[in-house]
């Protein structure tokens, strides 16, 4: 077992989280939206795939998450969930299907797990949602919060500035914290915010903080894999670490192909009947 895998789970569960952060080991998750990305990184040791609704960006090529509707999601999540075997799937509930009526919010995390499989839905926000948070908690669906720079409210905020500098939003975010913790939400994603806050936060609530922008007091982290593997180009703000060039590399590997064609090396005698 490598240093910095302390443990060996072979199934991710809500209460796998729960343990690691209670023995200090941290979480890494990242997004997938389709089988064959969702495999490689399942394989590679992932320990949480988010379905995020960022595939409205990624995958979609929108300008904001808030056009992806709720088949969309389901697509995609069933696509991860054909692939996956260790990690816990977490898919993002998407804008519109949950914020104004708990019932409807019910429904639509209903179809989520009941069509894709997936492990457990995410939702933006905090004492706004509790109700809808408290409705499908109470149908046994594990929920995991989302604070800080919730993208899905972008046209509020105006901008994707860091979140919650000031001490007013600071102290709601702590409430907010705590509400969905009392709740009964399993985990919580905290983006954009200061490191600082991040860290009160996390010895503040029992259940997992993942970060995304928020430091490394907290108990794990989440990228959008195509942002890490350097596939999108034109996101980069300074949390992002980026592994990968994978834009030069596909665009290399590509020019070779076209180059082969053109000039009649491919396919060569080995690669016909
Ligand atoms: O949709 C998404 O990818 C997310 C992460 C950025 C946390 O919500």
């Amino acid at each position: 077992m490598s240093s910095y895998l302390e443990s060996n789970y072979k199934k991710i569960t809500t209460h796998v989280l729960s343990e690691m952060k209670h023995r200090g080991e941290k979480i890494a998750m990242l997004t997938a939206y389709d089988y064959s990305m969702a495999r490689l990184i399942d394989m590679a040791g992932i320990d949480v795939i988010l379905v995020g609704d960022s595939a409205s960006n990624v995958m979609a090529g929108y300008t904001t998450t808030l056009p992806i509707t709720l088949n969309q999601m389901i697509y995609h999540a069933s696509s991860v969930m054909r692939a996956v075997e260790r990690a816990l799937v977490v898919v993002d509930m998407p804008f519109g299907t949950y914020q104004g009526n708990s019932k409807e919010a019910l429904q639509s995390a209903i179809r989520i797990m009941k069509e894709s499989g997936a492990n457990a839905i995410k939702m933006e926000g905090g004492q706004e949602i509790v109700e809808s948070i408290n409705r499908i908690l109470s149908a046994g669906i594990p929920v995991m919060g989302h604070l800080g720079l919730t993208p899905q409210s972008i046209h509020k905020f105006g901008t994707y500035v860091v979140r919650a500098t000031e001490h007013e939003e600071a102290e709601r975010l702590k409430e907010d914290a705590l509400i969905l913790e009392k709740a009964g939400c399993f985990a919580l994603v905290l983006e954009k915010i200061p490191a600082e806050l991040a860290a009160e936060v996390q010895k503040m609530v029992k259940i997992p903080v993942i970060g995304i922008g928020a430091g490394n007091q907290v108990d794990g982290q989440v990228l959008v894999l195509h942002d890490m593997l350097g596939i999108t180009q034109k996101f980069s703000p300074r949390f992002l670490r980026r592994y990968h060039n994978l834009t030069e590399e596909i665009k290399g590997s590509v020019g070779s192909y076209i180059k082969d064609v053109k000039t009649g090396d491919f396919p060569n005698e080995r690669e016909q009947y």
